[in-house]
């Protein structure tokens, strides 16, 4: 198959129609810095909310704080957008807000169905699992492919949602993938 070098927006784009947000590398963090400390079994658990992995389902749903493909619905998200002196402001008080790129990312994994195993196409499903793995690019981009070959300076990989084979220049992927492309040779 014919390859070609590839900008990184167009990967993004590849990255969108497979899934654009990840729960466990792009939510959890979120969740880690700005809300754990008073909502995860491990150490406080407040207004019943507990977003430890496993006792997330329990706020996923309809009529619960995360209601999926609705974020204007999902309570959560609101919450987490109201005005700093609202009493109900997550966090509280206005401390340690989410920056609107948190927001935007929280809102997008809702409004995709705010799905705990990751892709809206699990890898399991796709006819290259097994060879499928997660990269990510320099602005933390993830998208499931399967490597193909490293080609000078690019790493040839095949998107696992579109079956579409592109080179990546390494430099676009983060020192993980990077060190995933090298050790895949
Ligand atoms: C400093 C502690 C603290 C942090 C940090 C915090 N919360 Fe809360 N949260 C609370 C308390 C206290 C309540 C209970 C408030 C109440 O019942 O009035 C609560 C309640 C909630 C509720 C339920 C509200 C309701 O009406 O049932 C949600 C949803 C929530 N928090 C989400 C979050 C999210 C998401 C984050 C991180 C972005 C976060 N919280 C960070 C203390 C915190």
């Amino acid at each position: 198959m014919k390859t070609a070098i590839i900008a990184l927006a167009t990967l993004s784009v590849a990255a969108a129609t497979a899934s654009a947000v990840d729960y466990a590398s792009q939510i959890v963090p979120i969740f880690r810095a700005k809300c754990y400390e008073c909502h995860h079994t491990s150490k406080k658990v407040k207004g019943d909310v507990d977003l430890a992995d496993d006792k997330m389902p329990e706020s996923i749903g309809a009529g619960k704080h995360i209601v999926p493909s609705e974020p204007k619905k999902s309570t959560m998200l609101i919450y987490c957008t109201l005005p700093d002196d609202d009493e109900d402001v997550m966090p509280p008080k206005g401390k340690n807000r989410l920056s609107p790129t948190e927001l935007k990312m929280l809102e997008t994994w809702i409004t995709e169905g705010a799905s705990l195993t990751g892709g809206a196409a699990p890898a399991a499903a796709a006819p290259t699992a097994g060879g499928a793995q997660k990269w990510t690019s320099t602005d933390g981009k993830v998208i499931d492919a399967t490597f193909v070959r490293l080609e000078g300076d690019n790493v040839v990989l095949t998107v696992t949602a579109t079956g579409t084979t592109y080179a990546v220049p390494l430099a676009r992927l983060s020192p993980e993938s990077q060190t995933q492309a090298k050790a895949a040779k």
